[in-house]
């Protein structure tokens, strides 16, 4: 019970003195975070769980709710739980990134408290740092509208979380330790499906034994697909055997609702789609998820599969997978797709005026930043990777808390608005964003393999995107109208993507690849937006009282007490220990009076 999530409404205020608004209701979660061993993909590893699953609860919740997350982290490294695409307004401390948290030390618990104010849509949860997002440790998040506030499309029958991802049969820290050593991760082993591994379509290509994933409709019935890559590094293209997808919203926003055959899904995006089982039946149906934007004959066993099963199924699935697009020299379809979302003006989202209502086309842009990565370089005799020239290197001491107490030098605030020409270093160079601004950033991706970009603290309008360089005539071919609003876009390899955002939320946020492998190696840098007129909290919050210190302020964290990481998980983790010691018990008792 102590493990389950645990949800209650409260209207008295006094319980907290954080950040809650009065009146909005509390959801309460109580998670361990810890290692276990599977075999996706027929090969035994640990994989990071929470509370024994993998992929972790689905956090469902509804605008405006006040989330309360106490973590206890059983692995045997520091963690930080992000909450992609959740915006944190006013509440960077909240956002679990190192830029403005210090990790949560192994054995520790640290309790989450943020609003999710002003949003609708899927998101998903996962480990920030260490590369442990490569063992799991992710889950869905699931925002739903207000009752009073209407949604573009009936109510669904259901809804279903789908977390598509490459995956490796080497654990994080073996991955972790061939990215220190320079070495590049190559072709991953397979695509898991919500942490399981491909339905034997082919006796060649899956071994036998791997446990597979099976979504069970009825038939006649229409169901809310939330699909998200959670990934590594690939792209992958998504589909469903005989189906269309009608996509409806992404990270956020409702688009106009279009039906795809197959969609292409980037590191760290989320989409729904509507699923009609309007099919008859004559067998299960494919569920793909397969390698793009690579040589996809040889990446043929990077491609998860699961089963979709109408409850009239007349039998298993059978032949070719459906198959992807076969385009391999000519990627503008993909990005022509891309290009084809388009966020729906006329309704309303979390809130009751039109997601139009923000012209963006029309505001005049106050700051603009052409970021341009490139393929790996070696700095200082370590692979790494750049933006502008720079590589990343994360601080002891978050530079949210820096920033707080004063301590000068943790970074500095000059992220070049252009590539530097000079040979790439390594650095602590953040963005200096003026708050009510209004920012324009043109990803430039000078790699070979696509990359996605995404901005903590907000959602930015997807303008434009093209192969080639990005020059300021290409702003002529920008969308000034129904750019679709989300927080992680993709760049094509050799390609540009340009994005707008309003810097309307005060803190100190992650730009990031979402790639992990070049996140890793330091593609990302921070935007800092400042109110310097707010001297009374009003447009930022105060530190929690929770806060953990480190780096330049580690004396003024406290030591956790044995007894005060969570009583209630090891008590519960006493009741294992006494189960198995019955459990042994049992099997001697069998074993001396068979
Ligand atoms: C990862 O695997 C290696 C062996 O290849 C092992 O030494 C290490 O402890 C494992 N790490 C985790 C977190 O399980
Ligand atoms: C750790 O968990 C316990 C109970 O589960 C809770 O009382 C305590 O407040 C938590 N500590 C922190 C720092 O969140
Ligand atoms: C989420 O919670 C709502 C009630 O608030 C419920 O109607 C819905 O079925 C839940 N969705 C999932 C996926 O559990
Ligand atoms: C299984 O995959 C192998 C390797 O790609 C291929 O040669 C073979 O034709 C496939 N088998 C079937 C039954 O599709
Ligand atoms: C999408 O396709 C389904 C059939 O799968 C069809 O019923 C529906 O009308 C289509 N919707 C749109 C908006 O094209
Ligand atoms: C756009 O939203 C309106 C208002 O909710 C809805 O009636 C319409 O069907 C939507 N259009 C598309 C193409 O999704
Ligand atoms: C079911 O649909 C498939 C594909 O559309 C078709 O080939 C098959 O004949 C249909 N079977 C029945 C029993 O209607
Ligand atoms: C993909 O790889 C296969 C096998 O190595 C090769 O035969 C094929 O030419 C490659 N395709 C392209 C488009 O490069
Ligand atoms: C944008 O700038 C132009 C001049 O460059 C000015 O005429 C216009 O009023 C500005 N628009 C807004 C909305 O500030
Ligand atoms: C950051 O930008 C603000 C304007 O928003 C400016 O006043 C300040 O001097 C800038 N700081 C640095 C270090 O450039
Ligand atoms: C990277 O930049 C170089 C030099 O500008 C150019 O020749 C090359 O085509 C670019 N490659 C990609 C993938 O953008
Ligand atoms: C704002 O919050 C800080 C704690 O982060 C506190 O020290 C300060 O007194 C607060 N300022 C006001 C005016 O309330």
């Amino acid at each position: 019970m102590a493990m389950a999530a645990v949800l209650s409404f409260l209207c008295a205020l006094a319980a907290f003195a954080g950040p809650a608004s009065a009146g909005d209701p509390f959801a309460y979660f109580d998670w361990n975070v810890h290692y276990k061993t599977v075999s996706p993909l027929g090969v035994q590893q640990q994989i990071i769980a929470v509370n024994d699953k993998f992929p972790g609860p689905i956090v469902n919740i509804t605008t405006n709710w006040n989330v309360v997350v106490n973590v206890l982290n059983s692995l045997d490294e520091p963690l930080l739980l992000t909450w992609d695409g959740i915006q944190q307004r006013k509440n960077s401390w909240e956002d679990g990134v190192l830029g403005t948290n210090c990790p949560i030390p192994p054995g520790w618990n640290w309790t989450y408290q943020f609003q999710v104010k002003d949003q609708i849509g899927s998101f998903f949860y996962f480990p920030s740092t260490n590369f442990q997002r490569a063992a799991g440790g992710y889950g869905g998040i699931i925002v739903n509208n207000r009752d009073v506030i209407p949604v573009p499309f009936n109510t669904p029958d259901g809804d279903i979380t789908l977390m598509i991802g490459d995956w490796y049969n080497k654990n994080h820290t073996d991955l972790r330790k061939e990215l220190d050593a320079g070495k590049d991760l190559g072709m991953p082993d397979g695509v898991l499906i919500n942490g399981k591994g491909p339905y034997r379509y082919n006796n060649t290509l899956v071994p036998d034994g791997i446990d597979y994933e099976t979504i069970n409709v009825q038939p006649g019935k229409t169901y809310r697909l939330r699909v998200h890559n959670v990934g590594i590094k690939t792209c992958l293209n998504f589909r469903i055997e005989s189906h269309n997808l009608l996509l409806v919203e992404t990270e956020g926003s409702y688009t106009m609702a279009t039906n795809y055959s197959n969609l292409d899904i980037c590191v760290g995006q989320s989409y729904s789609f509507l699923l009609s089982t309007d099919q008859n039946a004559s067998s299960d149906y494919y569920i793909v998820a397969s390698a793009r934007l690579v040589n996809e004959t040889v990446w043929k066993r990077v491609t998860g599969v699961a089963v979709l099963q109408y409850s009239n199924s007349k039998g298993k699935a059978s032949g070719p997978l459906p198959p992807g697009p076969q385009d391999f020299y000519d990627k503008t379809w993909s990005m022509n797709q891309a290009r084809s979302i388009r966020i729906n003006v006329s309704t309303g989202a979390a809130r009751p005026n039109p997601q139009g209502s923000f012209k963006y086309g029309s505001i005049n842009v106050t700051q603009v930043y052409l970021i341009r990565n490139m393929p790996p370089v070696v700095i200082n005799g370590k692979r790494r990777a750049t933006l502008n020239g720079i590589s990343y290197s994360n601080s002891e001491t978050p530079l949210k808390l820096a920033d707080l107490y004063d301590k000068k030098g943790v970074y500095t605030l000059d992220f070049p608005a252009k590539p530097l020409t000079g040979a790439p270093k390594v650095g602590r160079s953040i963005i200096n964003g003026t708050y009510r601004g209004f920012m324009e950033i043109i990803f430039q991706n000078n790699d070979t393999v696509a990359q996605t970009y995404h901005m903590d603290g907000y959602a930015f309008f997807a303008v434009g995107m093209d192969y080639g360089e990005w020059t300021e005539n290409s702003r002529g071919t920008y969308n000034k109208w129904d750019g679709v609003s989300r927080c992680t876009i993709q760049v094509y390899p050799g390609a540009w993507t340009a994005v707008l955002v309003s810097l309307d939320n005060v803190g100190i946020w992650n730009l990031r690849t979402e790639n992990l492998d070049s996140w890793y190696l330091g593609q990302e840098t921070y935007v800092r937006v400042v109110n310097p007129e707010d001297t009374a909290n009003k447009t930022e919050l105060p530190l929690p009282n929770n806060a953990l210190y480190c780096g330049l302020l580690k004396s003024m964290q406290n030591e956790q007490s044995p007894h005060a990481k969570g009583e209630e998980s090891s008590s519960s983790l006493a009741q294992v220990r006494a189960k198995l010691l019955l459990f042994v018990l049992f099997l001697a008792a069998v074993a001396i009076f068979p």
